[in-house]
């Protein structure tokens, strides 16, 4: 078996001279899980309309298990496809979905029959395959597109938001059992979301999009705790972004010296920065503290606006004496009650927690 399923080399689709995926360079290895993660609009489903084979590309290359699929039809591209809405046939019976893809192939008829049985089994609908669509919930529906797409056995398997639609107790449910089949079965696959917390939890790398390229690629942890940039620290995850302005530059990956209101930091620097360049520190909301601490790097001062009891944690936004709204995220571990509303506050951050990044123009 190739080790790469699937390879995009600079693909390009222009809609109306614009370009809706920009160049995009990713490799997928086989029996990963990869997910396009990025706001609406980013490219995803475009990127995956031309992987499967029903968007021509205007630039650029799709390798698949190693061979050129340029000139290669859909449907010989041994690629299953969950769609966004499902896009069950509505007067076809369940076991005639699933069965679609083979009959297509022209499998023969005994072991058609074989194979929907397996794949209604995969997906827990056994007993289903006389039902319409309309007969069955959400999260049914969901699971026949997926034994829809699985039943054909294809080396690679691309889910286009396929819990999108699902509350979120089946969105978890599905979560899993998806990645269970994935890795069960070893199929590569990629997933289109912009749930970020789907995409931490499924994953074994994430590709942020933005505008058409790939931002940044990495596993959860690596995405979450080195964003590369202001995007990608905003996308994933909650951030607080404090302003500032640099005193002394560096190069991507250097430290770099900014005045803030919290003072003169010394912070890492995810790209390039110039003296006299406006940014902004990043800093995760847990990992902001209600304390004065003489090792925390960023020491600010605040006013209690409001509190969000959220369960497990406690959201507290604060504003700072600089005019800054910045959110606090303390766990719900039954210890000291928080600040009360309009108390003044002390918050600390250690260095390594913060980030330098450009501020938006
Ligand atoms: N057939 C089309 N004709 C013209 N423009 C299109 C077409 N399909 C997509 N676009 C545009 O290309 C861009 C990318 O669209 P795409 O569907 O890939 O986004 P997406 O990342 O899947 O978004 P969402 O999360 O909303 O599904 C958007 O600006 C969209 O309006
Ligand atoms: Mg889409």
């Amino acid at each position: 078996m190739a080790d790469n399923a699937v390879e995009l080399i600079g693909l390009s689709k222009l809609f109306a001279d614009i370009p809706a995926v920009d160049r995009i360079d990713l490799t997928v290895a086989t029996g990963e899980f990869l997910t396009l993660l990025g706001p609406s609009g980013c490219g995803k489903t475009t990127t995956l309309n031309m992987i499967a084979g029903f968007l021509t590309p205007d630039a650029g290359t799709i390798r698949l298990a190693g061979r050129s699929v340029d000139r290669l039809p859909s449907f010989r591209r041994d690629i299953g496809i969950v769609f966004q809405d499902y896009a069950l046939f509505p007067h076809m019976s369940v076991a005639d979905n699933v069965a679609f893809g083979l009959k297509m192939r022209r499998v023969a008829k005994p072991e058609i029959t074989r194979r929907v049985a397996e794949a209604l089994d995969l997906v827990h609908l056994s007993g289903f395959g006389e039902r319409r669509p309309m007969a069955l919930s959400g999260g049914q529906r969901q699971r026949v597109a997926l034994a829809r797409a699985l039943v054909i056995q294809p080396t690679v398997l691309l889910l286009d938001e396929p819990l999108s639609n699902l509350d979120l107790k089946l969105r978890e449910e599905m979560r899993l059992e998806i990645t269970t089949l994935q890795r069960r079965l070893g199929i590569t696959m990629i997933m289109v979301t912009h749930d970020q917390g789907e995409a931490l939890a499924v994953s074994d790398r994430i590709a942020i999009m933005n505008k058409g390229r790939i931002e940044q690629l990495g596993d959860a942890h690596s995405v979450y705790e080195n964003p590369g940039s202001r995007f990608v620290a905003d996308f994933i995850g909650q951030t607080n972004f404090v302003p500032g302005t640099v005193r002394e530059g560096t190069q991507a990956g250097g430290e770099c010296t900014v005045t803030t209101e919290a003072g003169n930091l010394t912070l890492l620097a995810p790209q390039a920065l110039q003296a006299g360049a406006k940014v902004e520190i990043a800093v995760r909301p847990e990992r902001l503290r209600f304390a004065t601490a003489a090792d925390a790097a960023m020491q600010l001062s605040g006013t209690v606006l409001r509190h969000v009891y959220l369960g497990d944690h406690t959201e507290t936004h604060v504003r700072t004496t600089a005019g800054s709204v910045v959110v606090v995220r303390t766990g719900n571990h039954g210890e000291a009650p928080l600040p009360a509303e309009n108390d003044t506050v002390a918050l600390a951050a250690a260095a390594a927690d913060c980030r330098v990044f450009t501020a938006p123009a």
